[in-house]
């Protein structure tokens, strides 16, 4: 298995383009499913994940292509995916695929709202909780869906069809509004979805919708309506930004120092976590194609930041921010609210020097002057990459084992840092 290896100390300058976002991608492809004709995605970062999905959407049928590399493109640019989703021949997502992936249970919503019928998997992805989809079959049971378990599977039914509804989500879910969302764009008559989630993939992925013929008004806000109309058609959507790669990348700036930009991006896409940053002592700015963050000299303040959804901070930030607040002048308390058992990248950073205490919901991170180098090894991907953030300031040298989590997530991201100045490697195993 691959590693990667860096000798912490060196500040970050330049440029890191970022790349189209891992979680607005994934809903967009499986949106493909909801016509025949030709879905084009533009800006499709090249991930782990996206080949995994496109692994399982073959296993129905589904074709496509990835448009070759144009003059001037590097293994950084996006590319454009081809989806068309034609002759289905089988909706069954099985296991062996599903559990690689918790996104790709969505497909569920696409399928019944398209052929009727669906049986899929019970998720798994990153150990980070328990995670159930009792909402997600809540709001397909509400569109209109016969829903039954059979030996670890959900099963899907709607022979004559999804109709609208009213949601109501007890509380905010990213998947259960994009499966809801994609559901009602089929059913018969009107849907409104509540309390749902206003992340800006959700609003990516009804800007797509919409293209492809869709109904949809509110999206990005916490209430939603769906005219559901009787078949969409095929679009060309360019993926948004990747917020979490943005925000991990100005973590990374305000751990070492220096001057990144970074580009095609947009502030107000973690506007809250950007004010963290500046309350932390990192200086954030707009670009006209990005944003710019700076720390030179000052060192780094304790902030207290609670996990939220959107527009709050974002929990695929937190463990990037807490490796920054191991350098902090005072203590910091980190609440995560999203999932209750995001902490694993606590031991982690711990073999690095950093002294954090952990209390229910709350990690408290008394900031040390110095972190010392040693081998770490990450069970999921946001915590894989805040041992990254760590190992760049860390004396000597940081070994990070099972790499395949950052692929999975992070767009040529060794290549990205060395690039701005870090000494980071990838050693293949
Ligand atoms: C999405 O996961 C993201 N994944 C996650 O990113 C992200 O951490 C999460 O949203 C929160 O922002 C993708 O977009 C592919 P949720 P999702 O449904 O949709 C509970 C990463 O690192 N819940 O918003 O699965 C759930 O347990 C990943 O890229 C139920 O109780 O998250 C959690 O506590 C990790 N029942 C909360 O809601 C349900 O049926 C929010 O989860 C569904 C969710």
């Amino acid at each position: 298995m691959d590693r990667i290896r860096i000798r912490g100390g060196a500040p970050l300058n330049g440029l890191i383009p970022i790349s189209g976002a891992k979680n607005a991608a994934l809903p967009l492809m499986i949106a493909s499913l909801l016509t025949e004709d030709t879905l084009e995605l533009g800006n499709v970062p090249r991930l782990a994940d996206i080949s995994s999905l496109l692994r399982i959407m073959s296993n129905f049928g589904v074709d496509h292509s990835i448009a070759g590399r144009r003059p001037g493109q590097s293994s950084e640019t996006g590319q454009t995916i081809r989806v068309t989703a034609k002759s289905i021949i089988d909706t069954c997502a099985p296991y062996e695929l599903v559990s690689t992936m918790r996104a790709s249970f969505w497909v569920i919503a696409p399928l019944v709202a398209r052929f009727g019928h669906a049986k899929v998997s019970m998720p798994g992805g990153c150990a980070i909780g328990t995670r159930p989809v009792d909402l997600l079959i809540m709001a397909l049971a509400k569109l209109g869906a016969a829903i039954e378990i059979e030996g670890g599977y959900v099963v899907a039914t709607a022979p004559k069809g999804l109709h609208g509804a009213e949601i109501d989500f007890p509380k905010v879910t990213v998947g259960g509004t994009h499966v809801a969302l994609m559901a009602a764009t089929l059913a018969q008559g009107t849907t409104v979805i509540r309390n749902a989630a206003r992340e800006p993939e959700v609003a990516d992925l009804a800007a797509c919708l919409i293209k492809m013929g869709a109904k949809i008004q509110g999206a990005g806000t916490s209430e939603i309506v769906v005219e559901g109309v009787s078949s969409l058609y095929g679009a060309s959507h360019d993926v948004m930004p990747d917020r979490i790669e943005t925000g991990t990348y100005a973590m990374a700036v305000a751990m070492t120092g220096g001057d990144l930009v970074l580009e095609n991006t947009r502030a107000e896409y973690l506007q809250a976590a950007l004010d963290v940053l500046g309350q932390a002592g990192a200086e954030v700015s707009s670009t006209h194609s990005g944003i710019r963050i700076r720390r030179n000299g000052n060192g780094i303040q304790a902030v207290d930041v609670t996990t939220d959804p959107f527009p709050g901070f974002p929990t695929d930030l937190q463990a990037q921010f807490m490796a920054l607040m191991t350098r902090a002048n005072g203590t910091s308390r980190i609440r995560e609210t999203i999932f209750e058992n995001r902490f694993m990248h606590v031991q982690e950073l711990a073999r690095l020097g950093a002294h954090i205490r952990l209390d229910g919901d709350s990690a408290y991170v008394d900031g040390v002057p110095t972190l010392k180098g040693a081998p770490v090894m990450a069970t999921d991907l946001r915590a894989s990459v805040s041992l990254v953030i760590a190992g760049l300031v860390a004396e000597g040298e940081t070994t990070i084992n099972r790499v395949y989590h950052l692929d999975r997530g992070f767009e040529a991201l060794e290549a990205k840092l060395a690039r701005c100045g870090a000494e980071i490697e990838r050693v293949r195993g």
